[in-house]
């Protein structure tokens, strides 16, 4: 096999820290399954903004275009506008490689100190599918009348059923796939949204084709009550942009911690190179000390293994994942340890 080519950008803050653990772990566990790595680095961020006046090149998404896979880190810092950075760098790769699925797993494991009484390991696994192009993310609308008293901002969303019907079609793949055949659905439909009672319905449609799918929905405000009540009720949870975003901070919270969770960008028709990013962001607040827990990143990594056909690499990685957690000497205080973040990317690194 020839090596894989993989876009690496580290981005902002802890992005820089927790890249190079999930590329030390990507290694071993290459050297160890027969995968060699190429790596190409972009130091595409708010520093190359404030030096050049722009997130990326203009040119940047052409540049990315050949490789097998992105690997990022975080995007977005303070001194530049969070929505100057992110639709700068971080959305535009989403969309101009048409990364509709947004796969974000979370899983409680042994180890990790769990807010929820009375949770244990396999009580908290499963998966957010969020819809990752369209939706409330839309660039349509704007401020009128700036500066007046008449000043008003409108914000569109956007549900085309192209684009709710396909996040819909993967949801409902992915529950068939796994044991309990288990799909909800985050809505809002008894609000004065127009969107949600579209996506039920599209939701009701698409499940046509799938009749061992149990289904269930509910709407986005008691569902979030519903993670911390009764987490071991989800297998497969499909959510609109927006829905997706908040419920895959919630959905990792419960686990103890929002940074060991991972994401897959995927664009499952492979016309473009998915990206692979932990959910968490450039964390200004603890930036530069050395502490960010580079387990979402290594888990991101993982999942760049599987989606390019190597299940065993991304398995190598989860066991030792869950090894050094379960020992528990090396943890980062996110997880109540002192860990760093080199020690506990080294100590997963040395159980591949
Ligand atoms: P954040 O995820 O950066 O931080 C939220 C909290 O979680 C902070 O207290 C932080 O210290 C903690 N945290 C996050 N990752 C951690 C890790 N690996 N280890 C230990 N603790 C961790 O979210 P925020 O504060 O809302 O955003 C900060 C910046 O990051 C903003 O500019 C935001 O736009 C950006 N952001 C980027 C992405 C991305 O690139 N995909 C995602 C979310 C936020
Ligand atoms: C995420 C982030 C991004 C999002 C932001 C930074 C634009 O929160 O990846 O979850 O909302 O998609
Ligand atoms: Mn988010």
């Amino acid at each position: 096999m020839s090596a894989l080519k993989i876009a690496v950008i580290p981005g902002d803050g802890i992005g820089t820290e927790v890249m190079p653990e999930g590329i030390r772990v990507l290694e071993a566990a290459g050297k160890k399954h027969g995968v060699d790595f190429e790596w190409s680095f972009f130091d595409w961020s708010c520093e190359h903004y404030a030096k050049h006046g722009a997130m990326m090149p203009d040119d940047g998404i052409e540049q990315l275009r050949a490789f097998d896979a992105i690997y990022l880190g975080a995007v977005g810092f303070p001194g530049v506008a969070d929505h100057v950075s992110l639709w700068g760098l971080l959305i535009p790769i989403r969309r101009e490689f048409d990364q509709y699925i947004n796969l974000r797993p979370v899983r409680l494991f042994e180890g990790i100190p769990c807010p929820l009484v009375g949770r244990k390991p396999g009580d908290i696994d499963f998966m957010v599918v969020r819809e990752n192009v369209e939706g409330e993310y839309s660039a349509i609308g704007g401020i009128q009348y700036e500066g007046t008293e008449e000043e008003v901002v409108i914000q569109q969303s956007v549900f085309t059923r192209r684009g709710v019907d396909r996040v819909l079609r993967y949801a409902y793949e992915l529950a068939q796939s796994r044991p309990e055949k288990h799909l909800s659905s985050a809505t809002k439909s008894n609000g004065i949204i127009h969107s949600m009672p579209y996506w039920d319905s599209r939701v009701a449609a698409v499940g046509v084709k799938y009749p061992e799918v149990k289904v269930d929905q509910y709407h986005i405000d008691i569902l979030t009550a519903n993670f911390v009540r009764m987490p071991d009720h989800f297998d497969v949870v499909v959510g609109s942009n927006l829905f997706g975003d908040i419920l895959s901070d919630l959905g990792p919270a419960c686990t103890g911690t929002i940074a060991i969770a991972p994401s897959a960008n995927i664009n499952p028709e492979r016309t473009g190179p998915s990206m692979f990013e932990p959910v968490h962001g450039s964390a200004p607040d603890i930036a530069g000390k050395g502490i960010a827990n580079p387990i979402g990143m290594i888990w991101s990594g993982a999942m760049m293994l599987d989606h390019l056909g190597r299940s065993d690499v991304h398995d190598s990685i989860m066991k030792s994942i869950e090894q050094v957690l379960k020992e528990g000497s090396c943890l980062t205080p996110d997880m109540q340890g002192s860990a760093t973040t080199e020690e506990l990317g080294k100590a997963i690194a040395e159980a591949i």
